[in-house]
């Protein structure tokens, strides 16, 4: 650890002296007898720290100088903890000063004990901070289409720090749109492969006879429409990232096929005679329970453990419910063309008492929906398609894609009409009033519906 920068400033050369031969030892000294100087020395070497006597030349009397130095100081670098020093048992001016931002004080005739202890802590003060800085901005930088402020995320976040740096394979498990594929994207861009490629492969989407050379290549000829030589996903990964997608939809004997390649990262293009090496990270994904799989037999044991060296659970959005708003927000200003649309107070209490069973996919598609919907600059828990109970519920049940929600939209609306219709005795006038819909819109979902009266 480098010794923490101090620059004494300070008119009166035997109390510079005292100070130096007091602080040495602890610091990385630096000198000034005016604020000339001391500007000089604080925009070279950014100190950590800072003494500055207030009563300056030409001013030594007063301490008009000396805050107009503080004031220079902290412009050049506001983190630097500057300490001043007075000569008059007035605090008036030491308070000013610390108003202006100044860390700490103390008065002349310097107690070296004192001093000692006040430095200490400033500069523990300035390291925090500095380390919280950095973190901060790790953060913004790494994760920055990421978020999520719960401790279940940060505790994901930790995760993907630790093993980006690493090689090891990772398994990243949670239910359907959570983030998988987020958080392996993440995993490899924080790494040291991240100028490379990452290769998704979705393992459920690809027919089974196509997955093996998809995966592995194939040489000119080798089956029936092999026109050329291809390479696999495998094979374009090298150097960077291979993501197995739904790793739990592979078809057994593929399995052992990428276990063989998982042992000595090893691969034959499908009719080749050449076997090559690769270098390439693998983190597979899966919302299925592959331990489940494993009783029933549909997935590899041994494969199982060659992936989830490490296993990294996205949470339901429903178990970090206090993300639910920061990412409503978040995916608002990533819609929001022109002025970012808001979420009225009841559109926030139906966000927040839904349980979100699609995760954040189905949070995001709303979003994009209402932005497009809403008619207005606020958005309302219609334009969201969490109008009513009814709807909430109707969609929470099913795996409330876009398809169920317009479906659930739909069914509500020829009930509310038909009730409406029902209820003013088939005048269509009045049922369009209690409806709060025009005669001519409300024709329009009659035919709409063909709904009869
Ligand atoms: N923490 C987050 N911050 C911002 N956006 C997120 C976050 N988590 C997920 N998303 C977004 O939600 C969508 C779904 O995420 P992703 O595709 O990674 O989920 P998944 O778990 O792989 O889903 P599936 O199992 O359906 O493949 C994506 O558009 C992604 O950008
Ligand atoms: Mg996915």
């Amino acid at each position: 650890m480098p010794k923490p920068k101090i620059l004494v400033i300070d008119d009166d050369e035997p109390i510079r002296t005292q100070m130096k031969w007091a602080l040495i030892q602890d610091y990385d000294l630096f000198l000034a007898k005016d604020g000339v100087e001391a500007v000089q020395i604080m925009k070279k070497e950014l100190p950590a720290l800072v003494t500055l006597d207030l009563g300056l030349p030409p001013t030594p009397e007063d301490t008009a100088e000396g805050i107009r130095v503080l004031e220079q100081l902290l412009d050049i670098d506001p983190s630097t903890k500057v300490i001043v020093v007075t000569g008059n048992p007035d605090k008036s001016a030491a308070l000013k000063a610390i108003s202006l931002g100044a860390h700490d004080f103390f008065t002349k005739p310097i107690d070296l004990p004192e001093l000692k202890a006040i430095l200490k802590r400033a500069s523990y003060v300035h390291s925090l901070e500095k380390e919280c800085q950095n973190l901060q901005k790790q953060v913004h930088q790494q994760f920055s289409d990421m978020v999520g402020s719960s401790g279940r995320m940060q505790e994901v976040f930790s995760t993907i720090k630790k093993v980006s740096t690493t090689d090891v394979p990772v398994l990243i498990t949670g239910e359907s749109g959570t983030g998988k594929e987020l958080v392996a994207r993440a995993i490899h861009s924080t790494g040291a492969r991240c100028a490379r490629a990452f290769v998704p492969i979705n393992c459920g989407a690809i027919p089974e006879n196509l997955l093996e050379s998809e995966l592995f290549g194939h040489e000119k000829g080798s089956f029936t429409g092999a026109h050329a030589q291809r390479k696999g996903k495998i094979e374009l990964a090298a150097g960077g990232t291979l993501f197995l997608d739904e790793i739990g939809e592979m078809p057994l004997q593929l399995q052992v096929k990428l276990l063989r390649f998982l042992q000595d990262f090893k691969i034959e293009r499908v009719g080749g005679r050449e076997t090559f090496e690769l270098d390439v990270r693998v983190i597979a994904a899966t919302n299925k329970d592959l331990k489940k799989l494993i009783e029933e037999g549909r997935f590899r044991e041994d494969l199982y453990y060659r992936l989830a060296v490490v296993t990294l659970d996205v949470p339901a959005l429903r178990e970090r419910s206090s993300d639910t708003l920061l990412l409503a927000r978040f995916f608002l200003q990533k819609f929001s063309t022109n002025a970012q649309k808001k979420l009225s107070p009841r559109a926030i209490e139906a966000i927040n008492a839904y349980n979100w069973p699609g995760n954040v996919r189905e949070l995001e598609n709303k979003i994009r929906r209402a932005v497009t919907l809403a008619e207005e600059h606020i958005i309302t828990p219609f334009d969201l398609g969490l109008g009513t109970d009814a709807d909430a519920s109707a969609e929470g049940g099913q795996d409330a894609q876009g398809l169920n929600l317009k479906k659930a939209v739909e069914d509500l609306e020829v009930r509310l009409i038909q009730a409406a219709i029902l209820k003013n005795d088939r005048n269509i006038s009045k049922a369009a009033e209690d409806l709060g819909l025009s005669r001519p819109t409300l024709y329009s979902l009659l035919k709409k519906y063909a709904i009869t009266i």
